[in-house]
């Protein structure tokens, strides 16, 4: 067993823009019964993390830490009946910590990584993995899905997870980011001015259900304007929105969710893209990056 307490962790002690982000070195505890030490190898960010960075969002005391995924190698494991030992590759979800090097975790969330994925694909499913199969349980059945913002994250998983089920599914970016969204199986229109006009016109039938992803007033208008009178709109953006007709959506961790998903990437038959890779040590460089809100897929943090 590698006798590893020392962690440097990332955390803030004010809010603010990446600036505030510092490394703390730090020793944990006797590993708690129930609980797995994980080496970290890759982490994802999430637009949350940099959100809790500039104090939009106000979920924990300062100092606060970060991160709510990783992949990485077990160093340690407390008696379990599932069979993980040290040395296992492991992915998961966890709080709001996963952003230092050596992380505690319970064993009931460890998903094992496939041989056949990168420590950076295994350390950024487990957010957008969960989130998008909440969507997809949330919204209940439809025939067609419109999604504002289907070329970051949790989009793009969420495109392919929806066509899997029998969806027609039309999805927002900008120009760059077209073919991409294309690629994943989603008939692409461009956001902007004249949006509404442009769906209609690839979608000229109402929309069963909408799926606004950024937060922004043109999505929820152009939804309002071409969902059906009973159909569904729901937002994960977290944003105040101007209807009082949209549903908010928040994700529920499920390790099986994640299973399924992590299955889907390992074969094949899920595509999954990780837009930028950062060493741990240029966090502050990968959190500016995520506050401009245009990543394609994810951006990884590797240790
Ligand atoms: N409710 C929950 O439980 C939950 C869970 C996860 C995430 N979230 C929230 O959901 C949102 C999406 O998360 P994410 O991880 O998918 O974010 P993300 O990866 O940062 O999304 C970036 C994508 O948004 C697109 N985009 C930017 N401006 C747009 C606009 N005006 N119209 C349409 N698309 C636009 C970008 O496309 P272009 O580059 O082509 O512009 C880019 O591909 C975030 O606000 C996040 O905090 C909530």
């Amino acid at each position: 067993m590698e006798n590893s307490k020392n962690t440097k962790i990332l955390l803030a002690n004010a809010y603010g823009p990446a600036e505030v982000l510092e490394f703390q070195d730090y020793e944990l505890g006797e590993l708690p019964a129930g609980f797995a030490r994980i080496r970290v190898k890759a982490a994802g960010i999430n637009p949350i993390d940099a959100r809790r960075m500039t104090g939009e969002f106000k979920h924990a005391a300062l100092p606060q830490t970060f991160g709510t995924e990783y992949s990485g190698e077990i160093i340690d494991v407390a008696a379990n009946p599932q069979g993980f030992t040290v040395g296992d590759a492991v992915l998961g979800s966890g709080g709001a910590f996963t952003h230092a090097t050596v992380i505690d975790v319970p064993i009931a969330n460890l998903v094992r990584k496939p041989e056949s994925i990168s420590w950076e694909v295994a350390g950024t499913l487990a957010g957008v993995a969960q989130t998008a199969m909440t969507i997809l349980d949330e919204i209940g059945p439809g025939k067609s899905l419109l999604i504002h913002g289907a070329s970051g994250g949790v989009g793009s998983i969420t495109v392919q997870l929806a066509k899997e089920r029998g969806m027609d599914v039309v999805g927002t970016a900008s120009s760059r980011n077209l073919a991409y969204l294309e690629g994943l199986g989603a008939t692409a229109v461009e956001y902007g001015e004249g949006l509404q006009g442009r769906l209609q016109e690839v979608h000229p039938e109402p929309f069963d259900i909408a799926v606004d992803m950024v937060g922004t007033e043109e999505a929820i208008q152009a939804s309002l304007a071409t969902v059906k009178s009973d159909g569904v709109i729901a937002t994960i953006a977290g944003k105040p929105t101007s209807s009082n007709r949209v549903v908010p959506i928040w994700v529920k961790r499920n390790p099986k969710n994640l299973q399924y998903v992590v299955d889907g990437v390992a074969s094949g038959k899920f595509n999954w893209e990780v837009d930028s890779v950062f060493p741990f040590e240029n966090a502050a460089e990968a959190y500016e990056k995520i506050l401009k809100g245009h990543t394609r897929g994810k951006i990884a943090l590797v240790f």
